[in-house]
């Protein structure tokens, strides 16, 4: 009987260290193109802090920063195929999975990031989260960065007129590279991880970007100005590969949407703040001008890319552009 009973519980034991060796944790990767002192990768890394938290044992999330594992032309691919589970691709590099999104390059659509964070948190902004699903994507937040500035290599950057035949780099998007257009200047698609490199060799003459990620790449060391013109927005969509996000057991794919929520909290708050901070120690740099706009320059641009809209109001539809509008106050 004893004999049995040890038997018994050598067999339990067995059972339960075989359960455990099984149970390994998931092992979520999670890759941007950005670097770590920005709003998304900052994001990624509160994601990764309370999810191993939440789900102790159960996750290890790594995070990859800087397009180490994946740059812009693969990581959407890379997330289909299942080589990564989580990434935040700019709204500006959906093209090839949805015309939807493209309703956020509209030029001068939104007046300022509230309002962006307004349409997002509305019933039409929150179904875009599921646009995708019949592409196999995801989408389970928006995180901020923040409002684009337009930089070149030219010491007059104040009105449409200023950048005529100028070469910029645009990210993979039709309306960005309509926009160009619409100045007369010649767009061209490229990964953000080459951008620094074209504009010191000049490559292109210029850009549009966020303080944040001028800061961070250091395009205002090979940039003359930088003007203020808050024409559009880069902002993210957090998605993931919706059959691995269906297949995950409950309990953890509940304790990954909190963790995502948590982590969007975290960082829309701090991309209002980087953002400032990464304008002042631009301006502190003292090597590219910044250049701030009257009324009537911001009025010429604003003009100037107007053509922009009548020709995507087809493919984004002009129900979503309404309600886009109506997020401005
Ligand atoms: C860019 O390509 O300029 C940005 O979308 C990069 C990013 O992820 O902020």
């Amino acid at each position: 009987m004893k004999r049995f009973g040890l038997a018994a519980l050598g067999a339990v034991l067995a059972m339960a260290w075989g359960t455990a060796a099984l149970a390994a944790p998931i092992v979520i990767k999670f890759s941007h193109v950005v670097a770590e002192a920005t709003p998304k990768g900052q994001g990624a890394l509160k994601f990764k802090e309370v999810a191993e938290k939440l789900l102790p044992g159960k996750v290890e999330v790594q995070v990859f920063p800087s397009s180490q594992l994946f740059g812009d032309a693969k990581e959407l691919e890379a997330l289909l195929l299942g080589d990564v589970q989580f990434i935040a691709p700019s709204l500006s590099k959906f093209d090839r999975y949805t015309k939807k999104l493209q309703l956020f390059d509209l030029p001068f659509l939104f007046d300022d990031i509230a309002a962006v964070d307004r349409f997002q948190h509305s019933p039409q902004g929150k179904a875009l989260l599921d646009s995708m699903t019949s592409k196999g994507i995801q989408g389970l937040g928006y995180w901020h960065n923040g409002m684009k500035e337009l930089s070149t290599d030219k010491d007059q950057l104040k009105r449409p007129e200023d950048v005529k035949g100028l070469k910029f780099r645009i990210q993979p998007s039709d309306v960005l590279e309509a926009q160009f257009r619409a100045l007369d200047a010649n767009p061209q698609k490229m990964a953000f991880s080459e951008v620094y490199q074209a504009l010191q060799t000049g490559v292109v003459d210029g850009q549009e970007n966020t303080w944040s990620n001028i800061y961070s790449q250091k395009f205002y060391e090979v940039q003359k100005t930088i003007a203020v013109t808050n024409h559009g927005v880069i902002d993210y969509m957090v998605i993931t590969n919706a059959a691995w996000w269906n297949g995950l057991p409950a309990d953890v794919r509940s304790g990954l949407r909190q963790a995502m929520d948590e982590a969007t909290k975290y960082s829309n708050q701090l991309a209002v703040e980087l953002n400032e901070k990464d304008r002042k120690r631009i301006a502190e740099a003292g090597k590219a001008k910044i250049q701030e706009l009257s009324k009537d320059d911001v009025a010429a641009w604003r003009k100037a890319m107007e053509p922009v809209w009548k020709k995507f109001e087809g493919d984004i539809g002009k129900d979503l552009i309404d309600a886009a509008l109506k997020a401005n106050k």
